[in-house]
């Protein structure tokens, strides 16, 4: 059989809420009112049957490309599936970095990729070691699949190593696909996408995670030409044609992103500072900080992370994600910028479940 499903998107779906929601990735909601655009007219129906014309103008504005290499897609979740089904063929070698966001390994499975594996060591702060990849990538490597910002530790890849995966996957005549969701959550000097760095790379990214948009599942694809093409044409089997209000109101919101961008931006650096001061207390947790990303990656030292979290959730109302979705079952994942009060509460409440974890009584 196949494989059909993804766990940890049917838990995050199904399992994930609580008063005090740490599961989280994405930032809070951006107020419809607040786009830069005139519901009265909004139109049902439009010209976008490879997709509308003023949003992949916009999504290639953003990047400094050409809108020819722009696919649309549904969030990054289509993108990604797009940009692996074009890219590969059943039984070819993809090489996916560990630890990964789930759906990512899905993905690839459903694919029938045979799927291998290059470690990020936590010791190494999480970096991707490009001798690591050397070490992995063979002959028959036709992708390479990184995350940047990597999800779940939100540890940022430089160019120049981003630049070394892409030499790596040309020796062997591979692709890179970056997914680069969270990369606009590094507020100062935010880097360009990996797509400028060679003909290699393929990215994936969407306003649903830094942006407060997700509900449009604004997703698109940056590819060269042909390869594109390949993409849009393999779409006419899924979902066709994008939702033309979605692309109408995507476009208001790339006219405003900054706005929507800094709005975010002030909930996730206040989170993050009380993340810190939170860590620093903490004697049975470890955490790889950063000073971008919405999400942190911490490691239960003592305990089981599973038993730990079901209890976070039964008794304190508190959620976060797992490690076991990331193949980390020590770890779990705290999400920031949604709401401050719920996330200084949550924390709170963590570190009273710490307490109970360690012996002691509340
Ligand atoms: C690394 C990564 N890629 C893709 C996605 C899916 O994003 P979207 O909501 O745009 O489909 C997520 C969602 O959490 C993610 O973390």
């Amino acid at each position: 059989m196949r494989h059909k499903h993804s766990d940890y998107m049917h838990w995050s779906k199904t399992q994930s809420r609580a008063r005090f929601n740490l599961a989280t990735s994405g930032v809070a909601s951006f107020p419809l009112p607040e786009l830069p655009v005139d519901l009265k007219q909004l139109e049902i129906n439009g010209d976008n049957s490879y997709g509308y014309a003023p949003l992949q103008q916009a999504i290639a504005a953003h990047h400094g490309i050409d809108p020819e290499c722009v696919v649309e897609s549904a969030g990054t979740s289509m993108a990604n599936h797009l940009a692996m089904a074009a890219i590969i063929e059943p039984g070819d070698k993809v090489l996916i970095e560990h630890p990964a966001y789930g759906p990512i390994l899905d993905v690839a499975h459903y694919l029938e990729a045979n799927v291998k594996r290059f470690r990020r060591a936590e010791e190494n702060g999480w970096a991707i070691d490009p001798a690591e990849v050397r070490r992995c990538i063979t002959r028959n490597t036709r992708l390479i699949v990184i995350t940047n910002l990597h999800n779940p530790t939100s540890v940022l890849t430089s160019d120049s190593v981003v630049r070394e995966i892409g030499d790596l996957a040309r020796s062997v005549g591979a692709l890179v696909l970056v997914d680069e969701v969270y990369l606009d959550a590094v507020y100062e000097n935010t880097p360009r996408t990996a797509f400028h760095l060679g003909p290699e790379f393929v990215v994936t990214s969407s306003l649903t995670k830094v942006y407060g948009v997700g509900g449009l599942r604004c997703g698109w694809i940056l590819a060269q030409p042909d390869l594109a093409w390949k993409m849009r044409q393999l779409n006419d089997l899924y979902s066709a044609t994008p939702v033309f209000p979605g692309e109408l109101l995507s476009v208001a919101a790339f006219k405003r992103l900054n706005l929507l961008r800094e709005r975010a931006r002030g909930i996730v650096e206040t989170d993050r500072k009380l993340l810190r001061d939170f860590l620093v207390e903490q004697s049975n947790l470890s955490a790889v900080s950063t000073p971008w990303g919405t999400t942190s990656f911490p490691r239960l030292l003592n305990g089981n992370a599973d038993a730990f979290l079901n209890r976070l959730r039964s008794k304190f109302d508190t959620s976060a994600v797992p490690g076991r979705f990331f193949e980390m079952p020590n770890h779990f994942r705290i999400g920031m910028g949604v709401n401050t009060e719920m996330f200084a509460e949550g924390l709170n409440q963590l570190s009273r479940a710490l307490i109970l974890a360690d012996g002691h009584t509340i």
